[in-house]
């Protein structure tokens, strides 16, 4: 059974191969009991804590709830914090009842329990929904929390779970850091007793912090090693709480940011808080993210798009810049048809008075000094060519200096008496406000009604700031930031509908904005702002913890010294997602664009493999001086495997490379290998490979025989 109820007070929800168990503790109290590899005998499964000694402590403080609320001696971080009509701010959350369903998703039927708590006093409620996703071996929780009364209630807090490892064991936390152009750093460390919290405040995911964790015992690796991990599905502010207790739990909490909100709950009018996506293995911390790759490729990236290839795209960011105008769009098309690019797209600078990023922001219009006849050439042209049409667009945004700022200065968020802050000249629309989120809606679906669009680059270059929102009354002012988020999606779900055929990529300076919610409605992401294609190993690795090959989009560019990175590096360094190519090829001679071709064809031939197979992180470019990556198709009988030597370092350029993801008792032939070897040789001992020379990267094709 994928879930089910014992004896009427335990509830099992079963994936392939993993458990994870909840059930009444003591005073009825909603308990976590088991979340771990799959348990074949019921009788495995903890039983909840019954007893403790010293006045010091109590049952609300020491118990692992499901959904700990703040109430008596509870002192730990709680999900639920409610200041009530009558001033009160204890809430209790006894269990009520239970039931157990499906919930249809693509096409596929899910199993969801949902076990309902109440306040025995007050008209407060809380649904607590789980989804089983078996297969992928991953579990969905969010919550839905309700005010069933007639007066407001106030929550200063509303995370979407609690959940905990289990117990008496140490604890390595992995996360993920980073900052503009230095996103998806990875960071390990043992818990200690305390609390290590991280968190967007910036009103998106952010730069800084990626809304995903990973455990382990401290001795997990790449292909072995238990592994509990998760992640939220939501753009806005969250945070994710790890607090080490005095009695050696890990409590883990996760959803939307306390920091600045509070949300004034209306009757009948429930607070549905996002989904966190959660995980076990016990094969290491390349089957997590596999796990995570699959769920994301069937179930998370936009149906219309998610089992098509993404297209070998052009952008025009790093060649023109702003100085984007119909003669040097068409000489760059020209130059990316003729080396097998499939979809042009144009970046900043093409509207209103966007000569440099200090004016144009919101005037939507195209700039007829740039483009006389507007947009219809150009497309025209890409299109004759054989290519897609794409274009850039940030509409969340406005620069003072603009038509749309002049007429609509009131759409920005803003306090009272107070200056905005700017950054890069620009400031932030009020998605909340209704006008907004309408005109937003508008401007991109007039934009794809109008020309022959076929691709959008959505853009945040700005965190917010003075979030004021003086619309609403003061009790709902502190909800904008989850207002705002909510609105993003409806605008991103309505334009799906409306232009089916459109594929929308997000950025946020790179990636700023890259998390499971947005991918439910954007099919790929800019991941940086930095292309030197050394760096990418790192970002692209990190990147690949979480996100499936196919989002990620990776440009080739000028980026870093020539005399460095050879143009096979920079392609090979871009192929492990879905290649992009951002170089000013006007500036290519014939060689390059011929060295260009033939890695674009080759791109194409793998394609498949990279966006669809399964990545496998053999050596890391944290680790040392080699770093390697294999994809494979499903049936393991086609591969290829990237390899990047950054200095011909006596002995560290003749390394053993050993394969992941084969057939043991299957022969393979390797390209640039003689002999051929079996399944279970490769993936043991490997196979020793020598690169010579600096920043040297080779593409190996494995291939098994008949
Ligand atoms: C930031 C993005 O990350 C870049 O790729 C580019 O689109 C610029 N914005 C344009 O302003």
């Amino acid at each position: 059974m994928t879930i089910e109820c014992l004896d009427e007070c335990k509830w099992v929800l079963n994936t392939q191969k993993t458990t994870y168990a909840f059930g009444l503790g003591v005073d009825e109290m909603l308990t976590h009991l088991y979340w771990g590899p799959r348990l074949s005998f019921s009788s495995d499964i903890p039983e909840p804590l019954r007893t403790f000694h010293a006045s010091f402590n109590n049952m609300r403080d020491m118990a692992n709830l499901e959904y700990p609320s703040q109430s008596g001696m509870a002192y730990h971080e709680v999900c639920l914090k409610a200041r009530l009509h009558d001033g009160s701010r204890d809430v209790i959350l006894n269990y009520d009842s239970y039931s157990i369903g499906d919930v249809e998703i693509r096409e596929e039927k899910c199993p969801k329990l949902t076990v309902i708590l109440k306040d025995p006093h007050y008209s407060l409620t809380v649904h607590l929904h789980y989804i089983v996703y078996e297969k992928y071996d991953l579990i969905e929780r969010y919550s839905e929390i309700i005010n069933t009364g007639s007066e407001l209630i106030q929550l200063d807090q509303a995370f979407s779970a609690a959940f905990y490892v289990p117990e008496g064991f140490p604890y390595r936390l992995t996360t993920i850091s980073g900052g503009w152009a230095a996103e998806y750093t990875l960071n390990q460390e043992m818990l200690v007793p305390g609390k290590k919290v991280i968190e967007s405040r910036r009103g998106a995911t952010s730069h800084n912090s990626h809304p995903w964790f990973a455990l382990d015992h401290g001795n997990s690796q790449e292909c072995s090693g238990d592994v509990w991990f998760g992640a939220l599905r939501w753009s806005g502010n969250w945070k994710m709480s790890f607090e080490h207790t005095p009695r050696n739990q890990i409590r883990i909490l996760a959803g939307l940011n306390n920091y600045d909100f509070t949300w004034g709950l209306l009757p009948k009018n429930p607070l549905i808080t996002p989904s966190v996506i959660l995980g076990f293995t016990s094969q290491g911390f390349g089957q997590a993210s596999r796990n995570l790759h699959h769920f994301q490729e069937d179930l998370i990236l936009p149906k219309k798009h998610n089992k098509k290839l993404r297209k070998i795209l052009y952008n025009s960011w790093e060649a023109t810049y702003f100085d984007v105008n119909l003669e040097n769009q068409t000489s760059l098309a020209e130059k990316a048809a003729s080396i097998g690019v499939e979809l042009f797209v144009m970046d900043d600078g093409w509207f209103g008075q966007r000569n440099t990023d200090m004016a144009g922001l919101g005037d939507w219009y195209v700039n007829t000094q740039k483009f006389p006849e507007g947009l219809d050439p150009l497309i025209n042209k890409v299109n004759e060519l054989g290519m897609d049409f794409g274009l850039w667009v940030e509409p969340e945004m406005v620069n003072p200096d603009s038509d749309l700022y002049r007429a609509h200065p009131e759409w920005v968020f803003q306090f009272p008496n107070r200056e905005i802050t700017r950054a890069r000249h620009q400031l932030n629309l009020n998605l909340a406000k209704p006008e907004v989120k309408d005109f937003v809606f508008h401007m991109v679906d007039d934009l794809l009604n109008k020309y022959n669009i076929k691709f959008i680059k959505w853009d945040w270059n700005k965190s917010i700031s003075e979030p004021g929102w003086p619309d609403v009354p003061k009790e709902h002012q502190q909800e904008v930031m989850v207002h705002y988020i909510k609105n993003l999606y409806d605008i991103f779900s309505k334009l799906r509908v409306s232009h089916p055929n459109v594929v929308f990529e997000t950025c946020s300076g790179g990636g700023g904005r890259i998390d499971m919610g947005i991918l439910s409605f954007t099919d790929q992401a800019w991941i940086s702002d930095n292309t030197n294609p050394y760096d990418r190993l790192f970002i692209q690795e990190g990147y690949s913890h979480i996100y499936c090959p196919k989002s990620m989009v990776c440009w080739v560019t000028d980026a870093g010294d020539d005399n460095l990175f050879s143009l096979k590096y920079r392609f090979y360094s871009s192929m492990m997602g879905t290649l992009g190519i951002g170089a000013n090829l006007n500036n290519y001679t014939e060689k390059q664009l011929k060295i260009a071709k033939k890695h674009i064809k080759r791109y194409k031939e793998i394609r498949p493999l990279i966006q669809e197979g399964e990545m496998y992180r053999l050596l890391s470019p944290r680790a040392g001086n080699v770093s390697a990556v294999q994809y494979m198709n499903v049936e393991k009988t086609e591969g290829v495997v990237f390899i990047f030597l950054q200095s011909s370092k006596f002995p560290e350029n003749r390394f053993r490379l050993i394969f992941q993801g084969l057939n043991p008792e299957s022969q393979y032939k390797i390209s640039k290998i003689s002999q051929k070897l079996s399944g279970r040789l490769l993936m043991s001992l490997g196979a020793l490979i020598t690169l010579d020379g600096h920043f040297k990267s080779e593409l190996l094709k494995v291939t098994q025989i008949e």
